[in-house]
Formats: C-alpha cells, structure tokens, sequence
C-alpha cells in the first residue's frame, strides 16, 4: 500500500484529487463512494471540469453501494447524495452513472444484476473508498466474506449510528443494503482510499498494520497490488 500522508481533511481531499486528476485521461470506469469523506475530493473535480482542466466526459461511474427500499427519487438515498454531490454538478448523463437499486424488487437480484453490469463495462479501473471506524468497506461489515460479491448485507449497529447523521433520526435509517462485495471491490485495477478524523484511526491501524481477517474487512485490501491510502494525521494517529 502506498500511504500519502496529509494534515487535516482540507488537505487530505486535494492530495486524494492530485492522485485521480493524474490518473483520470486513462480512467473509463470510476468506482465511487458516498458519505462525508470523499466529498471535499469531489469538489476538486467538479471545480477541475468547471474549469476544463479536466474532462469526465469519457467516464462511467459505479457506486459501491445502496439503501435497501430507498428509490432514487428518496432524498436520502445514495443516488440522490451522489446526484447533489457529484453527477449534477459534472453533468454526468443518466445512463452513464449506476448504483445499485435499492427499490429492486428482488435485492438479491439486482446485485447480481450490478455485477453484471460492471462485467459489461470492462470492469473498474479505479475504485475511490471510505472506511468506517469499523473498518468496513462500502457496507461489508465485520464478519462478511474476504471474497463476496454484490449481495445484500445487514447494516452494523455502529453504521447505523455513524450514518443517521444523514437522517431525521437513527429509526430512519435503513438497516439493509446492496453493496459491492469485498471481492468485487478488489478487481478494482486500483484503489484509492479516503480516510480523515481519530474515529478512523483505529480501522486505518488495522487496514495497513493488522492481519488480514474478515474482522477488519479493509485489511483485504493489503492483498491488492495497488492501493493508495490519503490520510490524514488524525486517521493515521494510531500508526507504529
Ligand atoms: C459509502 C460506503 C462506506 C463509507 C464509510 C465511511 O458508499 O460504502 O463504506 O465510505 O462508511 O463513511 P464516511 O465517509 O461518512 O465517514
């Protein structure tokens, strides 16, 4: 792993923009994800195409993951943050952003169907990701399978509590999603990782310094040729 160390959250977005601006012409497929982290990086791109130092015309996009029973027209769902965030913003045309859906009727299905999807779009050539302060990946969860793919998840009691801040209150917050699996997200042909804040730190340890054990499911990733971490000081505290 390739560990880009930064002072503070500002910091961290434009060393993590520097890393995809550098890599974006050879980009087709952009695996993204949502939650406060990475916004600050989408920001850099989205003032970089304003300013046409950067052009995403070429890109299809795919979310790590979804809510489950939230439709894209919910404001709380993650095509929605993702549509305010980043597509509308960029411009991005329906057709060439994909999540999973999280109305599908059959959940199970429809990741099978998004896997699929990202078979036919050649594959993601670079995945951005979060951590959560449990050290889960898009939503797999402690516990869940080193080399899963796109399925359904039961939510941890703590992503619940970390993500009701998106929310009226934590009952709103649905407790089942569709989420790329911890296989699916390491044929990725790289991986650029997004960690900020002491509540990270103790998942960032284990990410980079722990064994590999679904117990920390972003330790996986030390198993991926190509990983670059943009920490900052705070998430990368608690480092030998
Ligand atoms: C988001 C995702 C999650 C988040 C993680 C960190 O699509 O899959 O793994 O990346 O929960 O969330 P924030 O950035 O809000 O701390």
């Amino acid at each position: 792993m390739h560990i880009i160390e930064a002072a503070d959250y500002e910091d961290m977005s434009l060393k993590a923009w520097e890393v995809l601006q550098h890599k974006l012409p050879r980009i087709q497929v952009l695996g993204l994800a949502t939650g406060g982290t990475p916004v600050g990086m989408y920001d850099h791109l989205i003032k970089a195409v304003q300013n046409k130092q950067a052009d995403v015309s070429h890109l299809h996009t795919v979310n790590l993951d979804e809510y489950i029973g939230l439709s894209t027209c919910d404001p709380n769902s993650y095509y929605m943050f993702m549509k305010e965030k980043l597509f509308g913003p960029l411009g991005l045309p329906e057709d060439k952003v994909h999540l999973p859906h999280g109305d599908a009727e059959n959940p199970q299905a429809e990741g099978k169907r998004y896997e699929d999807l990202i078979q036919s779009l050649g594959g993601v050539d670079l995945q951005v990701l979060g951590i959560g302060k449990n050290g889960h990946i898009g939503f797999n969860e402690p516990g869940s399978e080193m080399d899963g793919r796109t399925s359904v998840v039961q939510l941890a009691s703590s992503t619940v509590e970390a993500n009701a801040r998106f929310f009226e209150n934590e009952e709103e917050v649905p407790k089942t999603a569709i989420t790329m699996g911890i296989g699916t997200i390491l044929e990725a042909g790289e991986i650029l990782l997004l960690a900020s804040g002491k509540n990270k730190a103790h998942a960032v340890k284990c990410m980079i310094e722990g064994e590999v054990t679904s117990y920390c499911p972003a330790s996986a990733l030390q198993k991926h040729p190509k990983v670059t971490v943009v920490a900052d000081r705070e998430a990368l505290s608690e480092m030998n």
